[in-house]
This record gives structure tokens, C-alpha cells and sequence, in this order.
């Protein structure tokens, strides 16, 4: 596993009863944690500071020994395994990259595959590779040191550094913890990018919910104590928390993070009755009748809705003008239910105008709909709810639905194969 081979998968990783006791302490850090993280995932820890998910992480590659329990990848009992050679198959993240200050991009890179004898061409190569992969130029990049990077580039070097080797498994403790949100953004989506490449077993730790849900094929809610509270797809886990402590972790804006799963244009829009400048508004209050609805959205040459108009409005006209409404409730057909519903709570509106490319009308949206999508993601997340938790189930993890619809709406649905557990 030391070769870049192209058609890299990650190996499974099973924690059986692990616990960590430090000395002095009285309770342990992790108390008998069994977790099962599929080949091929991205599995997020989350749970509130000192719960012990950096202890966890740290003893996947035995930078902290377990006081009981093991630790297993892809069938091996690694736990009593050197731990040196352990951490060789194993790339580690840290915040701002943890990269060595004296030593420029391509040297901290390479530690590993010098380590592991690599010869200098292939080593050079595979640092050329491995920056290309990163997004950064190797020509600009290699030799530079760590103090002339921006914390992105660091970060993204850190992330290079620890594939070097092409590990099977790579652990990353808050990396994105310390650099600016469109930067973290913009490393979040690179490092989809890149797994949907190399296809590793991706451990992480965060305290940021969004990032767990954008990232995880699975997240894992802990308790004090590592206590594992939840385990189950972004999905399910926001559809249906596991309790009280997690939907307090995860936020009051649980219910609506559901809503970020789904797009505008994946939901069914109501037909609105139409009109144009110039016609006469009892036409259009006939056509309103007729049709039984409340409000007909006026539209511009172009197709572009200008106003919406009620049906007392129209009783109170006569002929349409061209007066554009600049606080109409106007949503893109690419925004999310969420960004919809906000729409519609700021606009204290029922319904909101959808529009697509160039702005032209689509249709409406109203808060039914929404609802409607709540309830159907809510009863098809529990209509397969068996957890992948290694407790005992060996469950399979089925399909995450949150990177179904994500690869809908933008073509993500191959970069998160998640694979049955061994
Ligand atoms: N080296 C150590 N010695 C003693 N206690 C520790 C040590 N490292 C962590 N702890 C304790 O173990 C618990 C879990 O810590 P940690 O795994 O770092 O939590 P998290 O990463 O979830 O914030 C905390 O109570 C912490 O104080
Ligand atoms: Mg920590």
C-alpha cells in the first residue's frame, strides 16, 4: 500500500470496546466505544469539547495507546502491531496543516516516503502529484516553506502530506478548524473532490454540524465519555435525532437543515396564473377565479415576474401597469428549500415566486410543498433505518440518501460510495 496505484479504496476500521483511561482520571476519555466505519467513507466525530474524539482518533493510529479493547483495519488486529509502521498506512490531518517550518512544501511532503525508501524520482514525482492534486502548482509550490503559504495552502500541504504514501486511511482532527469560512468552504469542497479520486477511509473530527453533515457519508454523535449517542447518515441523523442531547447538539435549526438536502427545482411547483402589462384586470381576476387561487403574478416582456397581484387588488383595477414589486418573495430554481422557506418567512408569504436561467418565471413554491418534502425525506429516512453502528448489529449501511440528492442536484453521487462494512 505504499504505491500511488490509481484505484485506491480505503480499508474498514473497526474500534471494539476501545477504551482510554489517563492516568489520574477518574472517568475514562473513551469508555468502551464499538464503532464500525465502513472501507471507502467519510466518517464525521462530532460531540461537545472534551468528549474524547481526538482520544478516539488518535487511537485509530496509536498515537494514544487504548487501555482495552481493539482496534482492527481491513480484518487486522493492529492493535499490538509497531506503531511506527501502524502510522506509515495511516495519513494524519491536524489544523493548519502541522506542517515542519524549516523544511519547504516538497520536504514536508515527502517525510513518509523518504521514511519508507523510497527513490528520489519517484519521490519528486509523487510530490509534483500529489500538490497537482491539492490544487496548488508545484512549479510555484515545492520549494517554499510553510511561513510563505496562506493557511488554506498550508492546510491543503497537510492534506498532501498525509496521502503522501497512499495510505489507506487517512484522520483529520479539525483541519479546517482554524482558517476563514470561504476558505474552509472552498477546502470542505476539495476534499470531496479528491476523495471522490482516491476513495480513502476518512476519519474525522469537527465541532462544526454543517461541515459534518456537507462532509459525512456517516456521522457519529458522542457523548461524554465517547459515549456514541447516534450513528447514521447526515440524512436520517437531522430527520430524526436520537434523542434530546442530539437534537440539542445539532441545533434548533435541526428541522430546517433538512431542508438544505433539497433543491427548489427537485420539488413539484404549482402552475400560478399569469398576466401581462396592459390586459385588462378582470380577465386576469376571472382567470384567478377560475382557477381558484389567491394571487396572479405579473411578468415582464422577458417573461420575468414583476408583481404579484390578489384578487382584491385586481377588483380595484384596470388595466395591468408595468409596476415592478422589488419585495416580491423570488426564489431560484437552484436554491435550497431552506433558502425558499427563509424567502417566505422574511416576505411573510405563503407562496414564493420561483424563477429559472434569466431569470424567467417558473412557477410557485408555497409552504405546503415544503412541508410536504419534510415529511416524504422524513418517512423514507426511517423506512430503512438500520444504523451501520458497530454495535453488535453488523447492520449494513444503506445508501445515504443525503448524497443521493446532493449528487442530484450537482453531481456528487460518485464521490461518497459508501461501501458495506466487513
Ligand atoms: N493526555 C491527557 N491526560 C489526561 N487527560 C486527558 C489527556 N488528553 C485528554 N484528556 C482528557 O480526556 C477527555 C477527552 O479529551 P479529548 O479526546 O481531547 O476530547 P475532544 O477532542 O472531544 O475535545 C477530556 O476530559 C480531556 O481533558
Ligand atoms: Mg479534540
Amino acid at each position: 500500500m505504499s504505491e500511488p496505484s490509481g484505484a485506491i479504496t480505503g480499508a474498514s476500521i473497526l474500534l471494539d470496546e476501545v477504551t482510554k483511561q489517563y492516568p489520574g482520571q477518574i472517568k475514562p476519555a473513551v469508555g468502551g466505544l464499538t464503532l464500525e466505519i465502513p472501507a471507502g467513507s467519510i466518517v464525521m466525530l462530532v460531540g461537545p469539547s472534551g468528549c474524547g474524539k481526538t482520544t478516539t482518533l488518535k487511537m485509530i493510529n496509536r498515537l494514544i495507546e487504548p487501555t482495552d479493547g481493539k482496534i482492527v483495519i481491513d480484518g487486522e488486529d493492529v492493535t499490538q502491531m509497531d506503531g511506527d509502521t501502524l502510522r506509515r498506512r495511516i495519513g494524519y490531518v491536524i489544523q493548519a496543516g502541522g506542517l515542519f517550518p524549516h523544511m519547504t512544501v516538497a520536504a514536508n511532503i515527502a517525510i513518509v516516503p523518504k521514511m519508507l525508501g523510497w527513490d528520489k524520482a519517484k519521490i519528486s514525482a509523487r510530490v509534483d502529484e500529489l500538490l497537482e492534486l491539492v490544487s496548488l502548482d508545484p512549479a510555484v509550490y515545492r520549494d517554499r516553506y510553510p511561513k510563505e503559504l496562506s493557511g488554506g495552502q498550508q492546510q491543503r500541504v497537510g492534506v498532501a502530506r498525509a496521502l503522501a504514501a497512499d495510505p489507506p486511511v487517512l484522520l483529520m482532527d479539525e483541519p479546517f478548524g482554524a482558517v476563514d469560512p470561504i476558505t474552509r468552504q472552498r477546502l470542505q469542497d476539495e476534499l470531496l473532490n479528491i476523495q471522490a479520486e482516491v476513495q480513502k477511509t476518512i476519519v474525522m473530527v469537527t465541532h462544526d454540524f454543517d461541515e459534518a453533515v456537507k462532509l459525512g457519508d456517516w456521522i457519529a454523535v458522542f457523548d461524554e465519555g465517547a459515549q456514541l449517542v447516534q450513528y447514521d447518515s447526515p440524512e436520517r441523523i437531522l430527520a430524526n435525532p436520537a434523542n434530546d442531547f442530539v437534537e440539542n447538539f445539532i441545533g434548533s435549526g435541526a428541522g430546517l437543515k433538512q431542508l438544505t438536502l433539497t433543491r427548489v427545482n427537485e420539488v413539484e411547483l404549482v402552475d400560478a396564473v399569469t398576466a401581462t402589462p396592459g390586459e385588462l384586470a378582470s380577465a386576469v381576476l376571472s382567470r384567478l377565479q377560475g382557477a381558484g387561487q389567491q394571487l396572479a403574478v405579473v411578468l415582464d416582456s422577458r417573461k420575468r415576474p414583476a408583481r404579484r397581484l390578489s384578487r382584491r387588488q385586481l377588483s380595484r383595477m384596470q388595466v395591468i401597469d408595468d409596476t415592478v414589486d422589488d419585495s416580491m418573495p423570488v426564489v431560484s430554481d437552484q436554491s435550497t428549500l431552506n433558502d425558499a422557506l427563509d424567502t417566505m418567512l422574511v416576505a411573510s408569504s405563503e407562496t414564493a415566486v420561483v424563477t429559472g436561467r434569466r431569470d424567467v418565471f417558473r412557477g410557485l413554491i408555497n409552504v405546503q410543498t415544503i412541508m410536504e418534502a419534510i415529511a416524504q425525506a422524513n418517512s423514507s429516512a426511517s423506512a430503512d433505518s438500520e444504523a451501520p453502528v458497530g454495535l453488535n448489529s453488523g447492520a449494513i449501511p444503506a445508501i445515504s440518501v443525503e448524497n443521493a440528492m446532493a449528487g442530484e442536484a450537482d453531481g456528487e453521487s460518485a464521490q461518497h460510495p459508501v461501501e458495506e462494512p466487513r
